[in-house]
């Protein structure tokens, strides 16, 4: 009879340290990737969207909010855009998202960018899914290769890289378009 009271004392006191370890320590866990459709394959999209920045005017879709410490490499500045996004050169084509982020001068000696920014969907199935595009930016270079480094909505655990090549720049009127071509991996 004592043996069996102790027994389920033993029990009981098992059972209060595993509900004590539950209370504190059950923040994390390992699911199953099937939870997150992560089971099925990998898709590779591409897309082509222009990108058209504007920093002078009435309307400037572009704002310098840092000045830069020089003004040939523009080495310091940083400009925030919300710059839209169409399917073709023209300014006027359709728009499908916008290109949400700053670019900030991180280059001496010539004029490059580190540029931050979401490319935020505007149609379709893509509506409200983004890409984050984080990536060096040398804009006299033909082509400037840029990392997908994530994604949401339909492009979580989105990676895949941007080819940026400048269709249009006009120092003067401070407009600036360029072709964006999108490798994005995703589920
Ligand atoms: C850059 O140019 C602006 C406008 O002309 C001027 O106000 C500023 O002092 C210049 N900055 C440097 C670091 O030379
Ligand atoms: C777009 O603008 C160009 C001129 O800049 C004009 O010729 C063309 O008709 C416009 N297209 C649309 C769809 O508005
Ligand atoms: C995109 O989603 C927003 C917010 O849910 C909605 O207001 C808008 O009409 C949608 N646009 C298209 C083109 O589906």
């Amino acid at each position: 009879m004592t043996k069996l009271i102790l027994i389920l004392a033993a029990q009981i006191l098992l059972l209060a340290a595993l509900a004590s370890a539950g209370d504190d320590g059950d923040f994390a866990r390992t699911i199953n990737q099937k939870h997150l459709g992560l089971h099925k394959e990998e898709k590779l999209t591409h897309f082509r969207v222009y990108w058209h920045n504007s920093v002078k005017g009435r309307n400037p879709s572009a704002v310098m909010i840092q000045q830069p410490v020089s003004n040939s490499s523009l080495f310091g500045s940083i400009t925030m855009m919300d710059d839209p996004l169409t399917t073709d050169v023209p300014r006027n084509s359709t728009v499908v998202g916008q290109a949400q982020g700053f670019y900030a001068g991180a280059v001496q000696g010539e004029i490059g960018f580190l540029m931050a920014m979401n490319f935020v969907f505007k149609t379709g199935k893509y509506n409200g899914s983004t890409i984050a595009i984080l990536g060096r930016n040398t804009i006299y270079s033909k082509v400037r290769e840029m990392p997908v480094v994530g994604g949401s909505g339909i492009f979580r655990f989105a990676r895949g890289y941007v080819e940026a090549r400048t269709k249009f720049f006009d120092f003067k009127s401070g407009v600036a378009i360029v072709e964006y071509n999108c490798y994005v991996l995703h589920y």
